[in-house]
């Protein structure tokens, strides 16, 4: 197979400044990628601002014979991020939506500022910039779009309510956005990944911080950044040199009679097969979800 090349082709890369962001950049632009570099600066948990890191990545791809330019936007500003890489490189092709900050604490104990706070930067700021990049790709009839997502979103996670309720959104998000932008080769993917990273340093020890390298989970983002990639609306768990898709299953169920009637505790004799995952259905759109529910109706 052949090398998978960017040449011509732009990439925002948002929170590249660090960790995982910074990872993608630095191979998006070895593999020809003209890259803007966006990243505000601040702290894990949402705190300053600095030119300082995305300076820095700008720099390592230029010595390295790169194109880069650096965005010290904030995410929610994400016309200017666009913006910069229209004035700059004249078009662009690839959204890497990555930026993150995390505000962990229970339930009880979060304020709306957390909740408000990881809203923001999560999923306003991924809908701003992809919201602000699409237009240019339908326009190109091209875009790849990845939205990075969680575990903590996908299964929750202690601590982390406001957390896991915006990676999944962002899921979510891209979901509908594979729907729409299929007429126009629009790819969309998400990723839920696990690195070692100032993000998870005040979690994992730090023998397993340096193990989970942000380089393991790279070569996914950069194969679904790939012009010949077709696949869309996937996620994907990646990390410490794993990766694998996800999917929702859905158990066969049980249709009552709606002639009859029923009522909770006809639900309660039936529980067992409602929870049955054997041979189980893996709905993959609203249509085929909705199939074996609406069939229920001639159940008289
Ligand atoms: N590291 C993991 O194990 C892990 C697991 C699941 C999800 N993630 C997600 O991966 C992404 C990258 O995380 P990381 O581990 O590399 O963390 P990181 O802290 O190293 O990098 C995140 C970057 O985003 C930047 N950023 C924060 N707010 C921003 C804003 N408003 N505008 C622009 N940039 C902003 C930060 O300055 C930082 O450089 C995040 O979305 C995170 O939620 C990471």
């Amino acid at each position: 197979m052949s090398d998978v090349r960017f040449d011509d082709r732009v990439v925002i890369i948002t929170g590249a400044g660090n960790g995982l962001g910074k990872s993608h950049a630095l191979e998006f632009a070895k593999r020809g990628a003209k890259v803007v570099v966006n990243d505000l600066g601040g702290s894990a948990h949402g705190e300053g601002a600095s030119k300082n890191s995305a300076d820095l990545v700008v720099d390592e791809i230029i010595a390295a014979g790169g194109e880069a330019v650096a965005s010290y936007n904030s995410v929610t500003d994400g016309e200017k991020i666009v913006q910069t890489a229209i004035d700059n490189f004249g078009r662009i092709d690839i959204v890497v939506n990555n930026a993150g900050i995390l505000r962990d604490k229970s339930f009880s104990k979060m304020t709306d500022a957390d909740w408000n706070l990881v809203y923001q930067v999560h999923v306003e700021g991924a809908y701003k910039v992809t919201h602000a990049a699409w237009p240019h790709m339908k326009e190109n009839n091209y875009g790849r779009i990845i939205f990075t997502a969680s575990a903590a979103g996908i299964y929750g996670n202690f601590g982390q309510a406001n957390y896991s309720m915006a990676k999944l959104g962002l899921y979510s998000l891209g979901q509908t956005l594979s729907i729409e932008g299929k007429k126009n080769n629009i790819c969309v993917n998400s990723i839920a990944p696990i690195a070692g990273s100032r993000m998870t340093e005040t979690i994992l020890p730090p023998a397993l911080i340096e193990q989970l390298k942000p380089e393991y989970v790279t070569p996914l983002v950069i194969k679904l950044c790939d012009e010949n990639n077709t696949d869309t609306g996937s996620l994907f768990e990646v990390g410490a040199g794993w990766i694998g898709k996800l999917r929702w299953e859905r158990s066969k169920g049980h249709g009552f009679n709606i002639t009859n009637g029923f009522n909770a505790e006809d639900v309660n004799e039936h529980w067992e097969t409602i929870n049955n995952f054997t041979d189980a259905d893996h709905p993959s759109n609203t249509q085929e979800a909705m199939m074996a529910v609406m069939s229920n109706l001639g159940n008289k």
